[in-house]
């Protein structure tokens, strides 16, 4: 028996142009988002050209196919996997964003958004993808929602199960019992049958970098469901989501240990394509990234155009801030879904510490800092190697840091660890005093330990990775 490869994308997030793609209000929703949305389509085409290319068995897809479910972006999405279907099976699963859980599909003209957007039903997604997975399958489970988790065969090693977590019964990620029942008996069957079970789901069932970060990207049963995966014999989990590309373990309490594999998005920074690979004793991960595509005529270098356009998230709130527009700033943070109103006082001081950094340079913080008492010091010697950098580049660099795991690896003792360990011994230091209770505010300490896992990556590699086993 020869080996067998499957290469996972996720959050496709497919935006069709027809919603609009110029004006003032197109314009301010693009640049609250760290993923593309006019240029969906484009990023979508060059990858799944260079994937019907590549020699991987199958291409699977880990939900957020579509922008916000708009029938339009689907049956567009839907036409460029029957071209790469021409060359490639694909497997699917749709997620919350597939039938806009929000309700709130959105088309941009002028200053205007409007939400008269016809949108795909949750119950319309089983017949509509049914090519892209349950049409295949040998064994599937439909959901309440009508979508459907599947199992199906891939080359001689892989058994593939395409999982919709979409709700538990109780209104959250996850899956009732008989779902999560019905799922452990596909892995152990598979383990039976002498294959490798690889399941992919959209939501988190452990919360990387720090839960403090994405905790609210997981199941709330996360833990009962991958104790039940691991001990039912699965070693690797692929899902979406938090569009961060991260690898991380866990043990059960009965000692079994998975890998959950996190594909960032396609369509943003920094559009992996992870692949993995069972031959006859190791599966092994290897994670590359979509490296051109042409957008209106113009071919692109992907990575720096998408780091770009990730990091306006940040750029857009330092240029309200230095402008004096208090109420733009407040815009701004909406439309990244932070709730303003409950910021409260915290949203001057917030605003006051955005305007005073707009601008500023290392040397300037540096100096600043380290005049502050009880504060992490920086040495000049860091300070000077970054001197001709500002507070928002180190901002945007940790940023895509986070987005990419840790492409860039920064160390305890570099230069750069320093600074912004340096930056942030600020808050943390004030909060360290801070009692809620009688017990400090776990908010900023976590942060500090999430600067580790940011700047290095972390213990694991979050672009490779063997499991060797026995079947
Ligand atoms: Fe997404
Ligand atoms: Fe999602």
């Amino acid at each position: 028996m020869g080996k067998t490869s499957i290469t996972f994308i996720a959050d496709t997030h497919h935006y069709s142009r027809t919603l609009g793609d110029s004006g003032k209000a197109f314009a301010f929703r693009s640049d609250s988002d760290q993923k593309c949305l006019k240029e969906t389509g484009a990023i979508i085409d060059s990858a799944f050209d260079y994937l019907s290319k590549s020699d991987c068995d199958a291409v699977c897809i880990a939900g957020d196919l579509t922008n916000d479910g708009e029938r339009v972006c689907h049956e567009e999405f839907r036409e460029k996997l029957y071209k790469l279907k021409e060359s490639k099976k694909i497997y699917a699963v749709t997620a919350t964003h597939d039938w806009c859980c929000d309700k709130n599909p959105r088309r941009f003209s002028g200053k205007n958004v409007y939400t008269d957007v016809p949108t795909l039903n949750h119950n319309d997604i089983y017949e509509f993808y049914k090519d892209f997975g349950v049409n295949d399958a040998f064994a599937e489970y439909k959901t309440t929602l009508g979508p459907a988790s599947y199992a199906v065969n891939v080359g001689e090693r892989i058994t593939l199960l395409g999982l919709i977590d979409d709700k538990n019964g109780r209104d959250s990620a996850g899956y009732k019992q008989a779902h999560l029942d019905w799922i452990c008996e596909q892995i152990k069957l598979a383990i039976k049958n002498g294959r490798v079970p690889v399941a992919m789901e959209h939501h988190l069932l452990i919360p990387h970098i720090t839960p403090l970060f994405t905790k609210g990207a997981c199941s709330p049963d996360r833990e009962k469901i991958i104790n039940a995966f691991a001990d039912a014999g699965l070693k690797i989990i692929i899902v979406g989501h938090s569009h961060l590309q991260r690898i991380d373990n866990h043990v059960s309490p009965s000692g079994n240990e998975i890998y959950e594999i996190n594909v960032g998005s396609l369509v943003g920074y920094p559009a992996p394509l992870v692949t993995v690979t069972a031959d006859e004793n190791k599966i092994s991960v290897k994670t590359d990234y979509l490296k051109k595509f042409t957008f209106d005529g113009e071919e692109l270098d992907a990575q720096s155009y998408l780091a770009n356009h990730s990091v306006r998230v940040i750029s857009v709130l330092f240029s309200a801030a230095a402008q004096n527009d208090r109420e733009l700033f407040r815009q701004r943070l909406i439309a990244l879904g932070i709730n303003t109103e409950k910021l409260g006082k915290a949203f001057l001081p917030l605003f006051v510490t955005f305007k005073k950094l707009s601008n500023m340079t290392v040397t300037e913080a540096g100096t600043y800092i380290n005049r502050i008492p009880f504060t992490e010091k920086i040495p000049q010697k860091s300070i000077d190697a970054y001197s001709s950098f500002t507070v928002q580049q180190i901002i945007e660099k940790t940023f895509l840091n986070i987005l990419d795991g840790a492409r860039e690896k920064y160390t305890l003792d570099s230069d750069f660890y320093k600074i912004v360990a340096g930056v942030f011994s600020v808050p943390v230091c004030v909060c360290k005093r801070m009692r809620i209770d009688g017990k400090p505010l776990e908010l900023f300490t976590e942060l500090y330990r999430a600067i580790d896992e940011i700047l290095t990556g972390g213990s694991l590699s979050n672009e490779t990775l063997k499991i060797f086993y026995k079947i």
